[in-house]
């Protein structure tokens, strides 16, 4: 409770100015109020998860691993889907083939990170979503032209 109250104090001064200056930019005050309340809820978390024993915490992972596993399961299926689209666009047979590819290619890395998150393996999830966010990017790219 001490660390968070001192935290409280550092943002409210950092945040005012300190030295009696008014603020008078709005936008920047709005941007301020912004941050010390994101900052705030932050540190509520950190607050209360002081409270929570380990067995809680435990259970609130794995419910959080649950829940990204199904995420993860519905980008799988809406992988299908975007397969489906390529009638629409306006691609060469080459960049087809390459759309296709990497439709397949966002279905295997969702559904793999559905299954090493179900299997606990949280390493590798983490490289199957960076490999994935880097399919994302290269098929915008194709169907775009840029
Ligand atoms: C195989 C190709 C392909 C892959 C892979 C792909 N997308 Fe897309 N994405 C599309 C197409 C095509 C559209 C445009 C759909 C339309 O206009 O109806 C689109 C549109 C979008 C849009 C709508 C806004 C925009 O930028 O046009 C978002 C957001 C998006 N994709 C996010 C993602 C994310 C996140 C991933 C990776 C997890 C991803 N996409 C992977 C083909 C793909």
């Amino acid at each position: 409770m001490k660390i968070a109250a001192a935290l409280t104090l550092a943002v409210l001064v950092t945040a005012c100015g300190g030295h009696g200056k008014i603020v008078r930019d709005e936008q920047l005050h709005a941007l301020m109020a912004d941050d010390i309340n994101a900052l705030m809820a932050r540190v509520n978390v950190l607050v209360f998860d002081q409270n929570r024993t380990v067995d809680e915490l435990d259970r609130q992972r794995q419910r959080d691993a649950l829940q990204l596993a199904e995420t993860a399961d519905q980008l799988s299926a809406a992988a299908n889907r975007i397969a489906s689209l390529l009638p629409q666009l306006n691609l060469n047979q080459a960049d087809r083939v390459e759309f296709l590819n990497l439709a397949r290619l966002l279905g295997e890395h969702a559904e793999g990170v559905a299954e090493s998150v179900r299997q606990q393996d949280l390493r590798r999830a983490e490289q199957l979503a960076e490999q994935m966010a880097t399919t994302c990017t290269a098929c915008h790219r194709l169907y775009r032209g840029f």
